[in-house]
């Protein structure tokens, strides 16, 4: 069904909405009933996350989702994304070498992905390359990457220190030189945010970022307030939008609008 007029939602109109500083707004969806109801909403853009390895699998991490899985609900959301841009999630170690990169980026452009994205900093940047080159559009996604928690220990922010700060920065700018078209920034300080989406020309989505972004993204059980432990850069908007449909309506005006998210749903 999808808004009646929309036209398809491509990576040209993400840039230009970010030249004309008009926010767009992303959410997970994991299959076709749940994907209707965001391009109903209007929701620009869909991620199909490895998130769903916690959020439907029940797994403590996204470690376990396998290339299968992530087909299996691309598949599911692109028959009914209609004008929405469909962003699927590479799994861990999907892309750990240069013919596992270019064969599952494959398997999931052809289940509907229209970008794919990948976790990872300047080591990423010439897989990145040898996407773009062969017309696969890539979504970087720095600061924290769930799929190395390990590595982290834990889900924790990212680049609060100096250090950290400037190689967070150094991996956006590695990655926009490399051809990403988009980029997700996770769990950082507003300020270190705000600056990486002054440097971009690719537009930025942002998740416990701060509001300086050039879009946010939810993951749709947390925006449903389905998660008893929720981290704190997420706001129930069941509660002001009273459906599942109004829900989602309501997160995407508070993004275009502005008001979502406020400052306590960022880091220092
Ligand atoms: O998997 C996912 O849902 C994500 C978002 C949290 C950005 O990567």
């Amino acid at each position: 069904m999808g808004v009646p007029g929309m036209k398809p939602v491509t990576i040209r109109t993400l840039n230009d909405m970010k030249r004309e500083q008009r926010r767009f707004v992303c959410a997970t969806a994991y299959d076709a009933s749940f994907a209707r109801i965001a391009v109903d909403a209007g929701i620009e853009t869909i991620l199909v996350g490895d998130s769903l390895g916690m959020v439907l699998q029940g797994h403590d991490s996204t470690i376990p989702v396998t290339v299968a899985d992530m087909a299996y609900h691309i598949r599911c959301v692109a028959r009914a994304a209609s004008s929405a841009l469909v962003i699927g999630d590479m799994p861990f170690m999907s892309y750990a070498t240069q013919k596992d990169l270019l064969g599952n980026a494959t398997t999931l452009m052809q289940a509907g992905a229209h970008v794919v994205k990948l976790e990872g900093g300047q080591w990423l940047a010439p897989g990145v390359a040898q996407l773009s080159e062969r017309g696969i559009p890539a979504c970087g996604h720095i600061g924290l990457t769930p799929q190395s928690v390990n590595s982290f220990g834990g889900f924790l922010v990212q680049g609060r220190g100096p250090e950290d700060a400037k190689r967070i920065l150094e991996d956006a700018l590695a990655l926009e030189a490399a051809g990403a078209v988009l980029l997700v920034i996770e769990c950082v300080p507003r300020e270190l945010a705000a600056e990486i989406t002054a440097r971009l020309a690719i537009p930025v989505i942002g998740i416990g970022a701060g509001p300086a972004t050039d879009a946010q993204v939810l993951v749709m059980h947390d925006l449903l307030g389905m998660n008893p432990r929720p981290p704190r850069f997420v706001r129930d908007f069941l509660v002001t939008g009273g459906s599942i449909q109004g829900a989602f309506a309501a997160y995407a005006q508070a993004v275009r609008d502005g008001s979502f998210p406020q400052p306590e749903h960022g880091f220092d």
